[in-house]
């Protein structure tokens, strides 16, 4: 007989928190990165920075990327186990980002997550980076559970999807251009601010006027669904920024900054109308940006919905996330064999879960 989802859901919770400790690693673009998450939380979460390197490019270079993550990957793993305390044969399991990425980069991490399983003989499991973001949230609310619905805002993708089960999404809405972090960057980059942008762009955005520069908010009518676009906003910004009539940076950093929030915002609250979930979660490192964070709280409350958000710390690329989703697919059975490989564009919807 078919048990109901929410008795699917809490048996699922209950075989993580027997689960032992996993070691989790992360290298899609460029943060080299390994944590071990237990029942009880983070034990050790390392991320070793490439930003100072490629900020030098305005950018990440990915042959540069995978080079460092060569040198990095295998200390930086021992540093996780070392602060965890935790010896390769107390491990539950390793999970790692098998995509989407840059491939040289996704690749370092997959081949050491492979060897270190092996020798170990360990079970290996692949998590989708974007689940990775997803399930940062259960790390800092474990008594969340689906369906939720996620608003996931990084550099390389934006994107509305439901959690209908554990390791289960479905998609509701993507971007049809730029994803907002990258937006963010490039204008930034413009405004001859430091790589990464998003954060530099909320900095100097604190004094400005969000209101003072007019942009436009795509796709927000009827037609555009849950989908995203910020192409013609960030064509807009370009042209106000080249005008003659030159806008103060700090206003136009607000103004743009505003427009993003403004249409995300949006698309969450249409989301919650259209599903009938009315649980939401902010995943992906422009979730780290304060005035997002703010205003879809400040529209939540209106509208009687939860919301969650991971901490700072976070919201941008770590391996905790990695070790908390690849927690759930090895506490539901499902593991990789060795011939698990790095896809740069792997997609999040094919997850399956077996009927248990
Ligand atoms: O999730 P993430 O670390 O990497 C990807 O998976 O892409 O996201 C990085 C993106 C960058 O575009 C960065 O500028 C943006 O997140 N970001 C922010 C903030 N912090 C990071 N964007 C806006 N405001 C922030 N505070
Ligand atoms: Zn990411």
């Amino acid at each position: 007989m078919a048990r109901s989802g929410a008795a699917r859901e809490a048996d699922v919770a209950a075989r993580v928190r027997e689960l032992g400790p996993v070691l989790g690693i992360e290298t899609s673009c460029d943060e080299t990165a390994a944590a071990v998450v237990d029942a009880d939380g983070i034990r050790a979460n390392v991320v070793s920075s490439q930003v100072s390197i490629h900020r030098l490019y305005g950018g990440v270079v990915p042959e540069i990327a995978s080079r460092h993550h060569l040198e990095l990957i295998l200390p930086v793993i021992d540093e996780a186990l070392t602060q965890a305390q935790v010896s390769l044969s107390e491990l539950a399991g390793i999970a790692v980002t098998n995509g989407p990425g840059l491939i040289g980069a996704l690749l370092v991490g997959l081949a050491a997550a492979k060897a270190i399983a092996f020798g170990a003989n360990l079970p290996l499991v692949g998590v989708h980076h974007l689940a990775g973001h997803v399930y940062a949230n259960f790390l800092a609310h474990p008594e969340l559970s689906p369906p939720v619905l996620c608003l996931i805002v990084s550099g390389g993708h934006t994107e509305l999807v439901l959690l209908e089960a554990h390791a289960r999404f479905r998609l509701l809405g993507r971007t049809r251009d730029d994803a907002a972090g990258e937006a963010f960057d490039k204008i930034a980059r413009v405004l001859g601010l430091p790589y990464p942008g998003g954060p530099a762009l909320e900095e100097l955005a604190k004094s400005g006027d969000p209101q003072a520069v007019p942009l436009p908010r795509a796709m927000m009518g009827a037609e555009g669904g849950l989908d995203f676009s910020f192409s013609g906003l960030k064509t807009a910004a370009l042209n106000a920024l080249q005008s003659a009539e030159k806008p103060d940076p700090a206003d136009f950093a607000a103004s743009f900054q505003q427009a993003v929030v403004d249409v995300c915002v949006a698309k969450a609250m249409r989301a919650v109308e259209i599903t009938g979930v009315n649980r939401l979660l902010l995943a992906g490192g422009v979730a780290a940006n304060r005035k997002l964070r703010e205003e879809l709280a400040s529209a939540c409350r209106q509208q009687g919905v939860e919301l969650y958000a991971p901490p700072l710390s976070l919201c941008t690329d770590n391996a905790a996330m990695i070790a908390a989703a690849g927690r759930f697919r090895l506490a539901l059975g499902e593991y990789d064999g060795w011939d698990l490989d790095a896809d740069p564009n792997l997609p999040l919807y094919q997850t399956t879960v077996p009927s248990t």
